[in-house]
């Protein structure tokens, strides 16, 4: 379901991020990508995010081509398709939990309240329940990278991306972090998760290594 063909991205300063990736990967897949620091990790999954269009190449989404559809057509495949979670969390610190999660729907110009139950049941699910009304600030590590997990999939986006989801968390918010993951892979959608630690990516169903910008076929 997403298709990668030479993808190339030089930043300026003549820097190569990526040098003609090519990767197919199959929906219901959990993956994890892993390499060394400024090996092109977070460009390659900014590039898949339809945010940085690459320098050549291209990305194809269930056939859709990325970066050759117009930059509102982008917007919409992108509120409806992807989701994404970062190291940082990325939580918005004046709104509480289910304010957070239900965010998305701005971007689908619905309104705020749009995904109200769908956050609630999820809240439920991800034990969030007693901080529902808390602001990012008086939450837990884990408690906030659940938020954001729950914010990326309630639209349930068929490619979720994930950099270094796990790097501010503790071992049992990790497993929670990726048993999550895996469940959402099982439920047909694609995870792409960056990672440093080798326990978690021996948790994916395939290990994509990449250096300088090439991916590595093991
Ligand atoms: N906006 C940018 N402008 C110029 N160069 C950039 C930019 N973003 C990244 N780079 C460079 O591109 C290369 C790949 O960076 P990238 O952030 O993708 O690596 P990474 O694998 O995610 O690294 P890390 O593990 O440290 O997060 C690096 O040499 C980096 O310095
Ligand atoms: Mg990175």
């Amino acid at each position: 379901m997403i298709s990668i063909q030479n993808l190339s991205m030089i930043y300026p300063g003549n820097v190569t991020a990526l040098d003609d990736v090519s990767l197919e990967i199959e929906a219901g897949k959990f993956i994890a990508l892993q390499g060394p620091s400024g090996s092109g990790k977070s460009t390659l999954l900014s590039t898949l995010s339809g945010l940085v269009r690459p320098t050549s190449g291209s990305v194809k989404i269930d056939g859709t081509s990325l970066y050759e559809i117009s930059p509102a057509e982008r917007s919409v495949l992108r509120a409806e398709n992807i989701g994404m979670i970062f190291q940082n969390f990325h939580l918005l610190p004046y709104l509480n939990v289910l304010e957070n999660i239900t965010l998305p729907s701005v971007a689908k110009n619905l309104p705020l309240d749009h995904y109200a139950s769908e956050a609630k049941s999820l809240i439920d699910q991800l034990e969030l329940g007693h901080r529902i009304s808390h602001h990012p600030a008086k939450l837990s590590a884990g408690e906030c990278q659940r938020v954001a997990f729950a914010r990326a999939i309630i639209s349930q986006p068929k490619l979720l991306l994930a950099d270094e989801p796990t790097g501010n968390l503790d071992n049992k918010n990790t497993e929670i972090l990726i048993n999550l993951f895996k469940d959402y892979a099982k439920q047909g959608n694609t995870v792409i998760m960056v990672t440093h630690a080798d326990a978690d990516a021996n948790q994916a169903d395939q290990v994509i290594n990449i250096a300088d910008g090439k991916l590595i076929t093991s």
